[in-house]
């Protein structure tokens, strides 16, 4: 059985229940994956809702003040998220008439959506064949493959973006990246990672060699 298989059996096992996550409406996808950006989930849960009720819809988002939005953003620090969200549905009535884009191409050009988030929202949305790539994706395949290129190198981001993309399932996009985000999230954590219970033992390089508390390789500064 494939990685990908595999890990989207264990998703569908062990994965987390997110509201987010019932939903392909690329308005909504955005909401969030802009709030988890350097927030929690548990942190972030609430926001998600109280975002969504203030502004059911992106029209609503961008007529808001943007006093509004800067007063329910409050606890949730790097306020420039808020601000470029506000420009973001802005682009989105301006340039797409209201309907927020689903495409990779498009998302990628609204402020404040990097590659990152535009993969999350292309995917979940769309099923676009986009490999996300976070902190979550660097430790599990770092550890996997036995990588101890530095993630934050630039070679190191090139490495593993081309893997990411390599080990997507190109047919089920959104199951694979929610199911590898669990995974490092829920079994391949930074701290006390589950080995002893990993669907991947036999196959897990840094596993195998006993260096899974050695990786990612991460460059000071
Ligand atoms: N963090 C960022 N995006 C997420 C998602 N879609 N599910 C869980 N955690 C996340």
């Amino acid at each position: 059985m494939s990685f990908a298989v595999k890990l989207m059996n264990w998703y569908r096992e062990n994965g987390r229940d997110l509201p987010w996550r019932n939903t392909q409406n690329p308005y909504v996808i955005w909401l969030s994956e802009i709030i988890l950006q350097q927030t929690r989930v548990e942190q972030g849960m609430p926001y998600f809702h109280r975002f969504l009720e203030a502004f059911p819809i992106v029209t609503k988002f961008a007529a808001a003040e943007e006093e509004e939005i800067l007063r329910l953003w409050q606890g949730l620090g790097y306020y420039s998220r808020a601000r470029n969200m506000h420009k973001a549905a802005k682009m989105v009535v301006d340039e797409y008439g209201g309907q927020f884009p689903t495409s990779y191409a498009e998302v990628i050009r609204l402020a404040g959506v990097g590659e990152y988030t535009a993969a999350a929202i292309s995917s979940f949305s769309a099923n676009e064949a986009k490999a996300v790539v976070d902190g979550n994706v660097y430790r599990v395949l770092s550890r996997y493959f036995g990588i101890d290129e530095p993630i934050n190198g630039s070679k190191g981001k090139k490495v593993f973006a081309e893997i990411a993309g390599e080990m997507l399932d190109l047919d089920n996009a959104a199951t694979y990246n929610q199911a590898i985000m669990d995974f490092g999230a829920l079994q391949c954590k930074p701290k006390s990672p589950r080995c002893e219970t990993c669907i991947f033992q036999l196959e897990c390089v840094a596993n195998r060699a006993g260096i899974v508390d050695k990786l990612p390789v991460k460059l000071k500064g």
